[in-house]
Order: C-alpha cells, then structure tokens, then sequence
C-alpha cells in the first residue's frame, strides 16, 4: 500500500533557535511548510524579530523547499503594529499564550480583556489568531474550563478565525460545531496516547506535553473527527524538541518531538482504519481552504515499509529524543 501526499502542511511546529534549530528544522523539511511557533526566549514579539527568525530558519533549511508561516507573539499591538506585521514577508498570524501556561510563556496574556482592541483589529484586518486554550485550573481540566474563553472569542468576534491549538478533548471537538470562525489543530500523539501512556506505569518523560494527553474517550473524538475528515480539524504536530537532559530529569520539560516520523505514523494510522483517503485534507487540504495558503509543491510517498526510528537525533552538540524512540513503525517514506 503507499499513498502520496500533495504539499503536506504541519500548523503547528516548534523550531527554536541557534544550534537546536539547526538541527530540527531539516527534520521537518518532509513537509511543504509549517507555522513556526514563536516562543522563543526572548519571544517573537515584533515584525524585526520575526522576519530575523524567518531567516535564521530560512538558513537553517539548508537550501529545502518548505515554507515557515511565521507566527508572532501576541501583546496587545495597535493599528500601525498589526499593519506592519501584515506586511512582513513569512507573516501569518498571531499566537496568544496566556501567562505562565506553557514553555517560554511567560510573557503571554495575563488578562484577556486588555486583548480586546487588538483581536478587533485582527479581526478587521483578516490577520488568525492562534490560541494555546487552557486555564490554570486542574492539569486534567484546563483545556475543558478553557472553552468558555473560546465561546466567547468566538461569538464576539465572529469574522476571527480562532485556531484552538492542540486540542485534546471530546468537547473542544465538539466547540467546533457551534461556530463556524472556529478550527482547530490535532497533534499526532493525542490521536494515539492516552495519561495511561504518559504515567500509567513508569513515567515517559518523552510523551509528557501541553495539553497533557486525556482520556480513552477523548482520543476517540479526536480519532473519530480526524479520520471522518474534518473539515475544520488540521494537523498540527506540536513537534517540541527539548535536549534531552531537560526531558530525562527532575522537572522534565513540556513537549513531545515528533516531527521526523510525523508523516509515516499518520499513514500507519489511518491506513490501520481503512481511512488513508482523509490524509490529504488532514495535512494539508484543510489549511489551505481555511487560511486560502498556498504551498510549494511537494509530493511525498508513504508505503507500509517498516522504518525504524533512531533512539536519538543528534547533531550541533545537540540531542534530542524522538516519540517511538529505537522502535519500528509500519509505514516510511519512499
Ligand atoms: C511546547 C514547547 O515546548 O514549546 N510544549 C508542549 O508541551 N506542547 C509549548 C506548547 O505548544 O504549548
Ligand atoms: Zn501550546
Ligand atoms: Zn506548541
């Protein structure tokens, strides 16, 4: 079996910077394109710090055909802010974290009331705003507290369109039902991990992220959604290298990297449901109706041949362990 995929797209990737991005952002370089996250330390904050980064990852790629969408950190920016972000080249939207949620977010939105003028703007001027949706509520809950925030962004602002970042739960699933300025991105690992995955039995230190996987029955909403092809649903991988001594100790950071294998595990996946004929929407068709993006084109064949996946990514002094580690997958690239 093999399936080719047209400009596969990742909305949702984090690339870093300096030696780490060096190394991860050829790693991805299987995709046409993605949007770059911008939670740098210090973070993206400005259209000079953006278009910076977009050259260091432009660098970085080596000379590969992928484009980095280039999001940008949200403040509370003006009128003449947002028009100059809009005008910089690799821009394509603003991500809001709020403070202290997730890694290198402390600079987020402390109140999201003071978002208010900015979000008209945006919404004025067609610019997506990308959300990392969670309270600081409890670990397991935050997400599902968080979509009152949603409903309301999403009522008052109704040409907005909110992009719920890595989504997690059955009824976040079902939010995008209600409002149609609404999509959403679905990692890899909360299609196929549960918290049982994560800290079941002994502690997996490389499953651990933001938002923390749910349960049984929510990944079987993401599943059921994603493989019933979604028109609002796109693959974003939230691909987050850490080096490894951050993810193998005490305080293990947050971020599973997923980005090297991304593509023949979703193939695996789908396959394994009969539903390989909703891959394309998923990686790419959906995106590209929703933010009218479009791509360089790229064809990438996936066939079920085994690949085993290295116990590391190493490279620039830098080592960093990917989800599947040293284990075989179904499906590889041709
Ligand atoms: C991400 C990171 O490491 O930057 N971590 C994560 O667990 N997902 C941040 C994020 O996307 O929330
Ligand atoms: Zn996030
Ligand atoms: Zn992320």
């Amino acid at each position: 079996m093999e399936i080719t995929l047209e400009s596969p797209l990742d909305m949702h990737l984090h690339l870093r910077d300096g030696e780490m991005l060096k190394l991860t952002a050829p790693l991805s370089a299987a995709f046409a394109g993605a949007v770059v996250m911008p939670n740098l330390v210090p973070p993206v904050t400005t259209p000079q710090m953006m278009s910076a980064y977009a050259e260091r990852v432009h660098a970085a790629l080596e000379g590969a055909a992928f484009t980095p969408y280039m999001a940008l950190f949200f403040t509370a920016l003006d009128e003449a802010a947002l028009a100059a972000a809009k005008a910089t080249p690799g821009f394509f939207g603003l991500k809001l974290y709020p403070a202290g949620i997730t890694t290198n977010s402390e600079g987020g939105v402390a109140n999201l009331k003071e978002a208010d003028r900015t979000l008209h703007i945006m919404e004025e001027m067609g610019i997506p705003l990308l959300v990392h949706g969670e309270s600081h509520g409890f670990v397991m809950d935050r997400e599902q507290e968080f979509l009152a925030v949603y409903r309301d962004l999403a009522t008052r602002f109704p040409k907005l369109t909110i992009s719920m970042e890595h989504i997690t739960t059955a009824a976040a699933v079902k939010l995008l039902d209600e409002f149609p300025n609404l999509c959403a991105t679905v990692t890899l690992q909360h299609l196929l991990i549960t918290l049982d995955d994560v800290a079941g039995g002994a502690l997996q230190p490389h499953l651990f992220c933001k938002p923390i996987a749910k349960r049984p029955e929510d990944r079987e909403a993401l599943l059921s959604a994603v493989l019933g092809g979604h028109g609002r649903i796109m693959f974003g991988s939230d691909s987050a290298p850490h080096p490894r001594h951050r993810k193998e100790a005490c305080g293990c950071a947050a971020g599973v990297f997923t980005a090297p294998l991304a593509l023949p595990k979703l193939a695996e996946l789908f396959a394994s449901h009969g539903a390989l004929d909703k891959l394309q929407g998923f990686v790419s068709g959906n995106a590209r109706r929703i933010y009218g993006l479009n791509p360089v084109e790229k064809k990438v064949t996936l066939h079920d041949v085994p690949m085993q996946v290295p116990a590391a990514y190493k490279g620039y002094g830098e080592t960093v362990v990917p989800i599947y580690a040293g284990q075989e997958i179904g499906w590889s690239v041709k």
